[in-house]
């Protein structure tokens, strides 16, 4: 695991919390809040934004992602993550935001979320250990 220490992952979870509050979330009344940590020292941070639709709804931790690599490009690497919710519910990431984050996830990433009871925090690599990938060539037909 990335030597992230203690009080740096509980500024994270201070943050993701901070952020949820502004979550736009009138359909499952779920408000979540995501913070990530980067190599370059960054913080970004998201909340989770639904839509009528439903299925348009985007994470908090893709719209941190999302808000990180806008402003200032995909260079630097994820070193730790942390969700949150405003529901106190157990919240760790979701599928889709799992592949989406191992794109731009150090191997030693952490991941901090509310368990069943308490927070925990895991290896990326542990909850997300096969990730899809493929180097895209030219002649793909
Ligand atoms: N949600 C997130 O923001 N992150 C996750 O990892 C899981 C789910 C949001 C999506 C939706 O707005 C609400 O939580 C209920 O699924």
């Amino acid at each position: 695991m990335a030597t992230i220490d203690a009080g740096e992952l509980e500024r994270l979870r201070v943050a993701a919390m901070e952020v949820a509050a502004r979550a736009y979330a009138p359909y499952s009344k779920f408000y979540v809040g995501a913070a990530l940590l980067f190599d370059d020292g960054s913080v970004f941070t998201g909340c989770n934004v639904e839509n009528v639709s439903y299925g348009l709804t985007s994470c908090a931790e893709r719209n941190a992602l999302f808000r990180a690599i806008s402003e200032r490009g995909a260079g630097p690497k994820i070193v730790a993550v942390a969700v949150a919710n405003r529901n106190g519910a157990p919240c760790p990431p979701c599928g889709a935001c799992r592949q989406v984050m191992s794109e731009f996830a150090a191997p030693d990433a952490v991941v901090t979320f509310p368990g069943e009871g308490a927070w925990e925090t895991r290896p990326f690599a542990e909850i997300f250990p096969v990730s899809f990938s493929f180097e895209p060539q030219d002649e793909a037909r």
